[in-house]
């Protein structure tokens, strides 16, 4: 994009941002779960009415779709933003805080959603100098898999027009408000999630002999599991296998004769990936079998491995540099082993998952994502606008 339009984006996105600070607490206090985001769709199908921008909405249940110059000529890029807020307890003191109990936008969605609104406006507002068409995509259950990116694609959200791109954006406290981060190739990980049962023989504890302890033989496929990552893949690919929840047993004095684990396991390779409930299986089997109990696996696919593309990922750093000059380009040196569905878009379409920068102490926004103190620097809601509507322009121009 030309100087000239990189300063009308900028100035537009500040001229709106009181507003869009205004409708991103508003979706802040009302937060909504997976799939349950129903007011958040009506409050942005308002938006886009408002603002002029034709949409669809109920796509995968509570998504809403908004098209920019439907009719004009040229290339369409699809911008998206996710809209679901997480099981968590807020603890902050904003007079703006959650207002559905036990519920929390602690992951930045209600910021997406506003970046993604304050985006339409502004290129609404420069729609005759845009050059090409411009899909909105506010999608469903991020947070939750299957998810609903997935649904969106089949539903055929990057179709009818064709999209040839698509970017996003995700708040990151690690980073400072002021920048955004980027990274080409492997981002984040698949992360699959799987449930183990181990089935034992119960009895009396003082007779240990008579039974098969289902914790004890948990215990061992706990440990060894963990060879997984340090003896069974090569060293020099990510892979991470946790075991979050151990649920089993009755009484101090009472062998367990069943014990469930529930686990997740995250790589950053495919091939890697397909290997693991493998050698779960192996594990799991060669151990049970020793002791005389048995076994069921349940293993769950999650969202792909993200990866953006070099070519849009470059894309994105020119247009930060024009808009915010090149020190607001944050590289990212490592990938996180986090998932995230907007690897389904990019599995059929190039684009890039960028990084918005909240993090400012002074404004306590310190925390890690889903904490119960999350919170941002909303200053980022004009950055995050503007960058989101200059990488759009820029893709169509190209
Ligand atoms: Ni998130």
């Amino acid at each position: 994009m030309e100087d000239r339009i990189a300063e009308k984006i900028k100035n537009i996105s500040y001229q709106i941002f009181p507003t869009m600070v205004k409708l991103r607490r508003e979706l802040h206090q009302y937060p909504e779960l997976a799939f349950d985001e129903y007011k958040a769709s009506e409050r942005i199908a308002k938006e886009l009415k408002k603002i002029g921008i034709g949409f669809k909405k109920g796509i995968a249940k509570t998504g809403v779709v908004g098209i920019l110059n439907k009719v004009k000529k040229g290339k369409t890029v699809a911008l998206r933003a996710d809209m679901d807020a997480l099981p968590i307890v807020e603890q902050t003191n904003f007079p703006y805080k959650s207002k559905n109990k036990g519920i929390m936008h602690a992951c930045g969605h209600d910021v997406h959603m506003a970046c993604l609104i304050g985006a339409a406006k502004i290129l609404t507002r420069l729609k005759d100098e845009v050059p090409g068409k411009v899909k909105f995509i506010f999608q469903p259950s991020e947070e939750v898999t299957p998810g609903g990116a997935k649904p969106m694609v089949e539903a055929g959200v990057l179709k009818n027009p064709d999209v040839s791109g698509i970017f996003a954006l995700h708040c990151d406290s690690s980073i400072p408000v002021g920048k955004i981060g980027v990274r080409e190739g492997p981002t984040m990980a698949q992360a699959e999630s799987f449930d183990i049962t181990i089935i034992g023989k119960g009895g009396h504890g003082a007779r240990p002999h008579d039974g098969v302890d289902a914790i004890v033989v948990a215990s061992q496929v706990v440990q060894a599991l963990q060879t997984i990552a340090s003896r069974k893949i090569n060293p020099l690919e990510p892979v991470v296998i946790s075991i979050g929840k151990m649920e089993g047993g009755y009484a101090r004095n009472i062998i367990c004769d069943r014990v469930i684990l529930k686990g997740t396991a995250r790589t950053l390779n495919k091939e890697v990936a397909k290997k693991v409930p493998a050698f779960l299986k192996e594990i799991i089997s060669g151990i049970t079998k020793s002791a005389g109990a048995y076994f069921e696996l349940s293993y769950y696919g999650g969202y792909p491995i993200l990866i953006n593309h070099p070519k849009a990922t470059d894309l994105a750093r020119s247009s930060i540099a024009k808009l915010f000059g090149k020190d607001a380009i944050f590289e990212i040196e490592r990938p996180v082993m986090g998932g995230e569905d907007f690897a389904y878009y990019l599995q059929k379409v190039p684009g890039s998952f960028l990084r918005l920068g909240i993090r400012n102490p002074k404004k306590n926004a310190i925390y890690p994502w889903h904490h119960p103190k999350f919170t941002v620097d909303e200053d980022a809601i004009k950055i995050g606008s503007a960058v989101l509507a200059g990488v759009a322009f820029d893709f169509l121009s190209g």
